[in-house]
Parts: C-alpha cells; sequence; structure tokens
C-alpha cells in the first residue's frame, strides 16, 4: 500500500503528519512523494483562514474527478479543519476518513478498517473543549512517543510538542475550538524524546506550543514552567541547538529570558507574535496586552540578549480597524525593529467571537494594500537587520537542497545549491555538497537580502 501525505498546515499538523505517516509505515504502508502512485491520500488540512479551507476544498474535487478512473483510492481528511466540519466532509464524495488532531492516534486502525470494508470512518472529538479524559491524553503521549523519530524531520532536526491545545480565544482565532484545551506534556516524556532523538542523530529541537511560554507542569510538588525545560533540554548532550515556539507576549516571563542568556544552546530568537499595534484592536483581539506592554517586553529581551532576533505575526483588516489603527501597528513595526513578520488578512472563522459579533467591516481592497504597506515597511527593516551580517562569519544548521534555485553571486566548485539557517533563525544560501545536510557548518556572508542571505563555505 502506498502512502501520500499532503500538509496544509502549520508546524503542530507537520508534526501530526510525521507521527501518523511512522505509525502507517509501521503497519507495511510505503512512503510516496507522488500524489499519482498514491493507494491512500491523506490530506493534513488548517482552519485558521478561509484561503486554507479553500484550497483543501479545491483538491477534493479534484479527487472526486480522479477517484471515477481510480475507485480504489481511499481519501483521508485528517487535522483541524477535519475536527472543524467532521460530518460535512465525511459526506464529500472523494472523502473516505476524517480524523481531528485529537485522534491521530486511531488513524492506522481506522484505515485499516476502510480498506478491508470500503465503508466511510470518522473520528472527531464531539465536545471539544470538554477536559480531555486521562486516557485520551495518554494515548497520545504514548503515540507521541512512539512514532517520533528522527526519520520524520528535516535530516538533524525535529519537532517535540510541549503542549497541546490553546485557552487563549484570541476572538479571532479557530484553534481553541479545532486543537481543544491546552494540556503541558510531562516533562520526563518530552526528555525522554529529546533524549531519544538526539541519539538518532538529531542536532537541533524545536519545542512546539501556541503558547508555549505558558507551559506549566506540576508533578511532585515541583511545578516545572518553560525555563527549567529549557535547561532539562539543554542537558541532553547530543543536542546543540534548542528553540521554541511560539510565545505569546500576555504570558511572557522574564525568567525565559533568563534561561535563554544562561543556556549557550538556547537561540537567541522568539516568535512573539504582536498581531496589532492598536490597543483598541489588541483589546478587541481579547490579545490582554497593550502596545506599551510588548515594546517594553521586546526592549527588555533585547537588554538581556543583545544579539536576540524577533519575528512577529500581524492581522490587517481586524473589523473595525481604521487608519489610524493601521498607522499604531506601522509604528510598532518600526520600534520593535523584527527580523522578519507574517502579515494576514482577517478572515471571519465561524464560531469565532470576533465572526460572531463583529461585522468583517474593512474592504477587501483595503486590506489587501494594509498587508503590503506592512509587508514593505518590514521589507526595509529586515534588509536592513540582515546587512549587519555581511562580511561576517556565521554558523549555520544545513537544512539540504535549496528548493528554490536562488541567483547566487557565490561559486564553489561543481556543489549544488543548499539551505542552512542561523541561530538568529536567518536563512543562508551557499554552494556546498549535500552531505552537509543535518551538519554545522560555518559560512562567510557575501550578499544579504531582507529574508535571504548568500555566502560562502569557509
Ligand atoms: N498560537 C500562535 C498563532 C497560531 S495561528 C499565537 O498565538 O501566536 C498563526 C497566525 O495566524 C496568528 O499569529 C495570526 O496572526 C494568524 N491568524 C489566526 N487567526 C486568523 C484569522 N482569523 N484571520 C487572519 N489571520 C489569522
Ligand atoms: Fe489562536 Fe490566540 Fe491561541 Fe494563538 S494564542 S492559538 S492566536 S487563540
Ligand atoms: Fe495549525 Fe492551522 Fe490547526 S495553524 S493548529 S493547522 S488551524
Amino acid at each position: 500500500m502506498k502512502l501520500h501525505i499532503k500538509n496544509f498546515g502549520c508546524q503542530m499538523n507537520k508534526l501530526d503528519s510525521s507521527l501518523v505517516t511512522s505509525a502507517l509505515i509501521d503497519r507495511g504502508f510505503e512512503l510516496t512523494d507522488k500524489a499519482v502512485d498514491a493507494d491512500v491520500l491523506l490530506m493534513n488540512t488548517c482552519s485558521v483562514r478561509a484561503h486554507a479551507e479553500e484550497r483543501v476544498m479545491s483538491h477534493l474535487g479534484h479527487l472526486k474527478r480522479v477517484k471515477k478512473s481510480h475507485p480504489d483510492l481511499i481519501v483521508g481528511v485528517i487535522g483541524c479543519m477535519a475536527q472543524r466540519l467532521g460530518e460535512e466532509l465525511l459526506d464529500h464524495p472523494a472523502v473516505d476518513l476524517v480524523a481531528g488532531p485529537a485522534n491521530i492516534a486511531r488513524i492506522p486502525e481506522m484505515l485499516e478498517e476502510v480498506l478491508k470494508s470500503k465503508n466511510k470512518s470518522i473520528a472527531i472529538t464531539e465536545k471539544i473543549r470538554r477536559k480531555n479524559p486521562q486516557t485520551e491524553t495518554d494515548t497520545l503521549d504514548k503515540f507521541e512517543l512512539a512514532h517520533d523519530s528522527d526519520e520524520n524531520h528535516i535530516h538533524g532536526q525535529a519537532f517535540v510538542r510541549v503542549m497541546r491545545g490553546c485557552n487563549n480565544f484570541c476572538t479571532y482565532c479557530i484553534v481553541p475550538y479545532v486543537r481543544g484545551p491546552e494540556i503541558s506534556r510531562p516533562p520526563k516524556d518530552i526528555i525522554e524524546q529529546v533524549r531519544r532523538l538526539g541519539e538518532g542523530g538529531i542536532k537541533q529541537t524545536t519545542l512546539l506550543g501556541q503558547t508555549i511560554d505558558a507551559y506549566t507542569y506540576t508533578e511532585g510538588g515541583k511545578t516545572y514552567k518553560l525555563a527549567d525545560l529549557l535547561k532539562m533540554v539543554s542537558e541532553v548532550e547530543s543536542i546543540e541547538w534548542i528553540r521554541f515556539i511560539t510565545s505569546h507576549p500576555g504570558k511572557f516571563d522574564i525568567s525565559i529570558l533568563q534561561a535563554m542568556a544562561d543556556l549557550d544552546k538556547v537561540t537567541p530568537y522568539l516568535h512573539i507574535p504582536a498581531q496589532s499595534g492598536s490597543d483598541r484592536i489588541l483589546k478587541a483581539m481579547n490579545r490582554k496586552y497593550t502596545a506599551s506592554q510588548y515594546i517594553d517586553l521586546i526592549e527588555k529581551a533585547r537588554q538581556i540578549l543583545p544579539d536576540i532576533s524577533i519575528a512577529s505575526d500581524f492581522i490587517v483588516g481586524f473589523p473595525g480597524e481604521t487608519e489610524e489603527d493601521f498607522q499604531a501597528t506601522v509604528e510598532l513595526v518600526k520600534k520593535a525593529r523584527f527580523k522578519n513578520s507574517f502579515v494576514f488578512k482577517y478572515s471571519p472563522r465561524p464560531g469565532t467571537d470576533s465572526a460572531n459579533n463583529l461585522a468583517d467591516d474593512v474592504g477587501e481592497e483595503v486590506k489587501r494594500q494594509r498587508n503590503l504597506d506592512l509587508l514593505a515597511i518590514q521589507n526595509a527593516i529586515s534588509e536592513k537587520d540582515s546587512s549587519k551580517l555581511l562580511g561576517r562569519s556565521v554558523k549555520v544548521l544545513v537544512e539540504g537542497l535549496s528548493k528554490k534555485p536562488h541567483v547566487n553571486m557565490t561559486e564553489n566548485g561543481n556543489n549544488p545549491q543548499l539551505i542552512g539557517r542561523t541561530a538568529t533563525d536567518h536563512i543562508v544560501v551557499f554552494n556546498g555538497p549535500e552531505t552537509l545536510t543535518g551538519t554545522f557548518t560555518a559560512i562567510r556572508i557575501e550578499k544579504t537580502s531582507a529574508l535571504t542571505m548568500f555566502g560562502k563555505l569557509e
């Protein structure tokens, strides 16, 4: 049986895809990167914006036609959109299986059943916001421990989930409704998993959580916070770099900055989305901080970690966002001087507070323009930021062949173009042997642009 899996979502979803893939390989499936060769096609979906769901729906439309000539093809929709739409997706003529993020451990069994009986199968969580019974959490933890392996990831690096779900209920966001309540995983499971990955050759681990700075686990009378966890992961010898995403500015504690400064292995990088620079909009978003509190936090981070690089997300065109509100966001971007920012146009998500209570009243054209304007401002800042590295030698962890052919000014024999990342998450393109993938190497930077730098092996 050949399996092909397509990913539409964030790192959390990518990790789920790898776990499911590994569980299916253990049951005799073979992975193919060509969808046309597949007997089973899984789509791991995202609900965060309408566009992410539209892409899946159009894919399903296509698959409905494909199935006319390949009636044995099995199509599964898993992930956040599966949890959100449930039966509605199962009714789609192209779909055989639907499973939400809390049910990934059941997929192998469900799939075997579907293959045998040809009946459709669904596993979603009815009351997703109800506190998960311990048995469900244990099942997911076991699944995670059993199936996270070095083969699942970019060579040399691995994602490790430290938290599931989210309790923040930012008014625009679907995540709490599809990923359920916040649950921190036991430190001992996390450490065991990291240790195992390290033994398999992993050099960098990225700890994952929707609001990772809120990590908290109490055991034996001691409460472990993110700073404690970072210290424990640092003690795993084979691991050299540790990242953690994503932080919520409202929860962020100085102890985390202190741990970053004290622990050499923790990279000086923070992804800490601001979403807006207008206090009025931040309040309507239920973000629980003001623009000046956000800026104070960034300044504090730069005091403690002078080389830190900071990335953010923004939503433009939130309901009621005026030109003045948008200018406040522009001001925040100029003050914060992010390494990079992801900018999204507000997309009302069914069932969220903002979609229920606020009219999506900023026109598409205004959203588009604000998106472009904010990106242009960020771009100028990013260009300046990366130019600081010009002429310098940087250490990168090599990720592999560069997917896009870049116009690289530098030459290095007949070697292919590789891509690597610095500790500060800057992307570096250089020519080198592919065997460097998964290792650290030094690159002399010879050219920089907003998002990519070019250099030569030292
Ligand atoms: N947990 C992370 C974000 C997860 S979603 C955090 O709290 O920072 C990733 C990003 O998608 C968010 O940071 C936000 O900028 C964007 N986003 C979420 N919901 C959105 C919506 N309804 N419309 C547009 N962008 C959205
Ligand atoms: Fe969504 Fe807010 Fe939770 Fe992030 S913190 S996942 S934006 S609800
Ligand atoms: Fe991630 Fe999208 Fe789900 S951002 S958590 S895949 S809704």
